[in-house]
């Protein structure tokens, strides 16, 4: 079967966070909205059936997970990353950002140090933070157009008694598919210093050819040993709403700790649609996903392409992953709130502020592409247009 992505789905006045919240954040209802990281495509057919199937059934009563929740997502990793796990290895949590938040909780004390790798999802510095717990940063190096980690300052973190460190795995905003170099690394420090590592890989699946994934747990026995990694389907089929997300923790000891938190803030039952859309996106969702990556890549290409041959000033981190690309507007001599005022007035566009993102990501923006080539081509055009208008440039 052949999806289309091309199809315009008006998705205003139906509680899309992404949309209906741009007067609020904004200040500008008819910005095209690429902020909110979900995609303006259909969620697959597949899962929509499933969830019909369920819904005429007309008792919504308490759910429990079938076996096969986690079996889904057994085959799922095993298929698409190689990496074998067992089932009882698997929880569950309300979503990526409760996980990284009830492990903060689970695995550190208040006041303890966890490492963040900035300019990085802001989440990671409120679980932190709001948390008790000390927000430490290692900062990510740009070099050439892609970003690296800094083993000497993280090692000089580790040493200083971090606990944990938490790392977007693939990299939002920049993109970076770490390898398995990067990964090894930061892994052999970690266990020098005895320190966890939370990994979140929600965007995992969301990976370009001929970058892959490799799970942080599964490079070695030792690293999984103290590796606490969470995983989703929300971004890859679009199902964020249904706040279903897995974690897989191979220690006993550290997933009872985990089990703890989750059954002290009694949030562990979950929904009965997101089980449902969890198993039927993993059972499922090869074929779909093969093609939503194709059309990804392409928009991702025509971004990159766009911007580098006809908008002076800014300049494109390439994503090896994820649907949003990262964006350099330092050149454009701006400060933030100016910059801001700029993307959302003048060019007409709701993206994602690089300051945001901590240290390193001022005079940057994120743009959402996960959108149908019709409207990415129309922001394109705005931007270009704001750009020239701005610069007196014909
Ligand atoms: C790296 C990362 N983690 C977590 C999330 C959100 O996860 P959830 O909605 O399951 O809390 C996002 C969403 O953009 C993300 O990019």
């Amino acid at each position: 079967m052949t999806y289309n992505f091309d199809q315009l789905i008006p998705r205003e006045n139906t509680n899309a966070f992404k949309y209906d919240a741009l007067s609020e954040i904004f200040g500008n209802k008819d910005a095209i909205p690429m902020w909110v990281a979900d995609m303006d495509f259909h969620t697959p057919d597949f899962i929509v059936e499933a969830l019909k199937k369920r819904l005429d059934h007309e008792i919504f009563g308490y759910t429990k997970r079938p076996d096969s929740f986690n079996n889904s997502l057994v085959q799922w990793v095993k298929k698409r990353h190689g990496w074998e796990i067992q089932p009882d290895w698997v929880s569950f949590s309300p979503g990526v950002v409760p996980a990284c938040s009830m492990s903060v909780l689970a695995f550190t004390d208040p006041g303890d140090k966890v490492i963040v790798q900035p300019p990085v999802y802001f989440p990671f510095f409120s679980v932190v933070r709001e948390n008790g717990r000390e927000l430490v940063h290692n900062q990510l190096i740009l070099k050439e157009g892609r970003y690296f980690m800094d083993f000497d300052d993280l090692e000089k973190k580790a040493s200083e008694g971090a606990k944990m460190i938490i790392i977007s795995h693939p990299h939002n905003p920049g993109g970076m598919v770490w390898g398995k170099e990067e990964l090894m690394e930061l892994g052999t420090i970690a266990e020098k210093y005895d320190m966890l590592i939370l990994s979140d890989e929600i965007h995992s699946d969301l990976i370009f050819s001929p970058y892959r994934h490799i799970p942080m747990a599964s490079l070695s026995a030792e690293i999984a040993d103290r590796t606490i990694t969470t995983m989703a389907p929300s971004k890859t089929f679009n199902l964020a709403g249904f706040s279903t997300s897995a974690m897989i923790i191979s220690n006993e000891k550290l997933r009872k700790k985990y089990e703890k938190v989750l059954s002290t803030i009694h949030v562990g039952m979950g929904n009965i649609f997101g089980n449902i859309a969890f198993e039927t996106a993993y059972t499922m969702g090869e074929e779909w996903l093969g093609q939503l990556l194709v059309y990804l890549q392409r928009n991702i290409q025509f971004t990159t392409d766009f911007i580098c041959n006809q908008i002076p000033g800014i300049k494109v981190i390439k994503p090896e992953a994820t649907y949003m690309v990262w964006l350099d507007c330092r050149k454009l001599g701006m400060d933030a709130k100016e910059l801001n005022r700029f993307l959302v007035h003048d060019a007409g566009l709701a993206l994602s502020d690089g300051a945001m993102f901590g240290p390193g990501g001022e005079g940057f923006t994120r743009m959402n592409v996960a959108c149908p080539m019709e409207v990415l081509e129309k922001a394109l055009r705005n931007l270009k247009s704001a750009i020239y208008s701005l610069k007196n440039l014909d």
